[in-house]
């Protein structure tokens, strides 16, 4: 990985979304978190403080091991488990139906397999467990999403991955879910479930 992908993408997401600008639509997502939660794309960690008590703990994925070892402060304050389980949400190992939630914020643009990263979700999920998302998506006009598609590939490059040209609430529709949107501006966000 270059120099900009492993250390300078890492700290410019943390700015970018840090929590004076994003916790308006953090907190409803954290806020439906209950017991063990799976964090696909854990970032440094900025979810932490919306997670309420309900919480036992965290199973963080994410790849970048400089956002790791940047959320450890958050890790020490949360005071309850955050273990890294593992660097690629399209890859889980762990049991089937193991976890109460998984939660995604502005990652399900990134992940490179989304439709096995939400076959995963579903799979660890335990019955009655949900995944809480939210998301950018891609326009709703044909301008666009002709824009979209015309500067995703400069723009993955630059951002790590991130599509902005991917119809999310479609991939999640095909991965045959269930999609409870919330009202939000700006963003797209709402509970996945699979029963
Ligand atoms: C835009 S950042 C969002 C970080 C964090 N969720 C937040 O809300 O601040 C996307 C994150 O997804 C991670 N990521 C990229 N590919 C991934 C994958 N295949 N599985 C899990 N996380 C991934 C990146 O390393 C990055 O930390």
């Amino acid at each position: 990985m270059t120099v900009w992908g492993e250390h300078l993408v890492p700290v410019a997401a943390e700015w970018l979304m840090r929590d004076s600008v994003t916790a308006r639509w953090r907190r409803p997502v954290c806020a439906e978190a209950v017991g063990r939660v799976v964090e696909f794309g854990f970032g440094a960690g900025a979810n932490l403080v919306h997670y309420p008590d309900a919480v036992s703990e965290v199973l963080a994925v994410e790849p970048s091991r400089v956002a790791w070892q940047r959320s450890s402060q958050a890790r020490a304050q949360f005071g309850r488990p955050v273990t890294l389980v593992g660097d690629d949400a399209a890859a889980l190992d762990l049991d089937d139906a193991s976890i109460d939630t998984v939660v995604s914020t502005w990652t399900l643009c990134t992940i490179g397999d989304l439709p096995a990263a939400l076959d995963q979700a579903r799979r660890v999920l335990r019955p009655g467990g949900a995944m809480q998302v939210v998301e950018h998506t891609i326009p709703d006009t044909a301008f666009g999403v002709g824009l979209a598609k015309a500067v995703q590939p400069v723009w993955g490059r630059l951002a790590g991955g991130c599509h902005v040209d991917r119809d999310i609430e479609a991939i999640i529709a095909d991965a045959g879910a269930r999609w409870t949107r919330r009202p939000t501006s700006r963003f797209i966000s709402g509970t996945i479930r699979w029963d």
